[in-house]
């Protein structure tokens, strides 16, 4: 085996797999190489659901070179039969490959190592693991959503140095530069539904598109709008925007049914959720609602409101926010988080593998939510620059702090 070779070849499939993102959720992104003595003799990438998968695809285009090759794949070869598609350790068997490199194995239940059981009971040699943190990092989304039925949640704010997102009258664009702007919607391109609340939709009327001028082709996420009431004006962009995603208002049953049947006219899709005891739809089962739908990667653009009841609530996993060297000040600006602030520092959100680096003008520190109980080892690995705090560390710290408060209140 030449490790550095393997190493390339792995990085090959990765990169093949990332041609997936935006259009393979929810299943999930995965890129195959053949290599036969020491040439490429085929390439595949999955590019959407009930097309064929990358080994397929890649064994295809090596035809009778695939006798004796091998291949290399990030995440295990599927075995199961009820999908669109057949089962690649079939196809992998009967092409007669020599060798499976694989990055990860498959966490969806149906596969978990059966996969690469299937290929070695077959006499094919299987290496498993070889850069397995980016492969489990390019497939966190997928991996969440098979394995619990939720979406994987990006909370992403553009915000001045003093933590406001919009003026004393609402006035929010642009607060940062044209990168941060960019990368907000490079950001929309890779998901598959944006959610915002009614507020923001009112006061900005927001198209919510994915605009990369000459950057090719771009892709719309389906537009979430929570709307417990009906609120939405029938001529808000959102409802007339010319796009091949959809555009889904979420509300709950004490909605007028007449303003509903309006919005079917125009076409809107409404997402009927119970409602949380403030009588707002519910975040957590809006979430469940979306993972159903088959969407894995939520962003939410908040406002305020939205924002903080997003995190209140725990569905988000990862916040992004853009930063930008301005200062509004005034307690009637709007900050990016709103409701109730905690009493204590101790109940801050914390945040994990963090990572800080400058867009453009503006600085973008991004991180993972530190979870209590089982979730809080669902850590991502950091990048180089990263702060990693012990999760089990800080949240165990976090319970007997508030232990210790109860205990003094008596
Ligand atoms: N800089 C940025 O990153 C950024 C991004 C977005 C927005 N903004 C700014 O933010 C401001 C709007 O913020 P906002 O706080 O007024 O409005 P918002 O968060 O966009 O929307 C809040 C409304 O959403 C509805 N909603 C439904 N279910 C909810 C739930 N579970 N939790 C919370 N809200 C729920 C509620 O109205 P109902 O009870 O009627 O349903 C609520 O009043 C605007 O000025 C906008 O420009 C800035």
């Amino acid at each position: 085996m030449d490790d550095k070779n393997d190493e390339k070849y792995m990085d090959m499939a990765l990169s093949l797999a990332e041609l997936g993102r935006g259009t393979a959720s929810p299943n999930p992104m995965v890129g195959a190489v053949v290599v036969k003595d020491g040439k490429v003799v085929g390439k595949g990438w999955h590019k959407r659901p009930g097309t064929p998968h990358a080994e397929a695809i890649a064994l295809r285009k090596a035809g009778d070179k695939a006798e004796g090759s091998t291949i290399y794949v990030n995440l295990e070869p599927c075995c199961h039969r009820d999908k669109l598609t057949p089962p690649c350790t079939d196809a992998l068997i009967a092409s007669k490959v020599a060798r499976v490199v694989v990055g990860m194995v498959d966490p969806n239940p149906k596969v978990a190592g059966k996969g690469i059981d299937t290929l070695r009971e077959a006499g094919i040699e299987v290496e498993l693991g070889l850069l397995a943190e980016r492969c489990e990092k390019l497939n966190t989304a997928f991996a969440k959503h098979i394995t619990t039925g939720l979406p994987s949640v990006t909370l992403k704010v553009a915000q001045t140095l003093d933590g406001k997102i919009a003026t004393s009258t609402g006035e929010s664009k642009w607060i940062t530069g044209p990168d941060a702007r960019r990368a907000g919607h490079l950001l929309r391109d890779q998901s598959d539904a944006i959610v915002v609340g009614i507020g923001t939709v009112l006061r900005d009327d927001p198209a919510l598109t994915t605009r990369l001028e000459g950057e090719g082709k771009s892709r719309d996420p389906h537009r979430i709008i929570m709307d417990s009431h009906l609120r939405i004006p029938l001529d808000a962009k959102v409802l007339n925007v010319d796009s091949k995603s959809k555009t889904y208002v979420a509300t709950t049953v004490a909605a007028s049914t007449q303003k509903m049947k309006e919005l079917k006219r125009k076409k809107a899709e409404l997402l009927i959720i119970d409602a949380d005891p403030d009588g707002r739809v519910s975040m957590p089962l809006l979430m469940e609602e979306l993972a159903k739908m088959g969407m894995t990667n939520i962003l939410i653009e908040g406002g305020a409101r939205v924002n903080a009841e997003a995190l209140r609530s725990n569905v988000v996993d990862r916040v992004m926010f853009f930063i930008a060297p301005k200062i509004l000040g005034g307690d009637d600006a709007r900050g990016s988080i709103g409701g109730r602030s905690p009493e204590s520092l101790v109940d801050a959100v914390q945040l994990h593998s963090v990572h800080y680096s400058r867009v453009g003008e503006d600085i973008l520190i991004e991180g993972y939510i530190m979870k209590e109980g089982p979730e809080a080892s669902g850590a991502v690995s950091g990048e180089p620059q990263s702060e990693q705090p012990q999760a089990e560390d800080r949240a165990s710290h976090k319970r007997r702090r508030r232990k210790s408060r109860k205990g003094k209140q008596g």
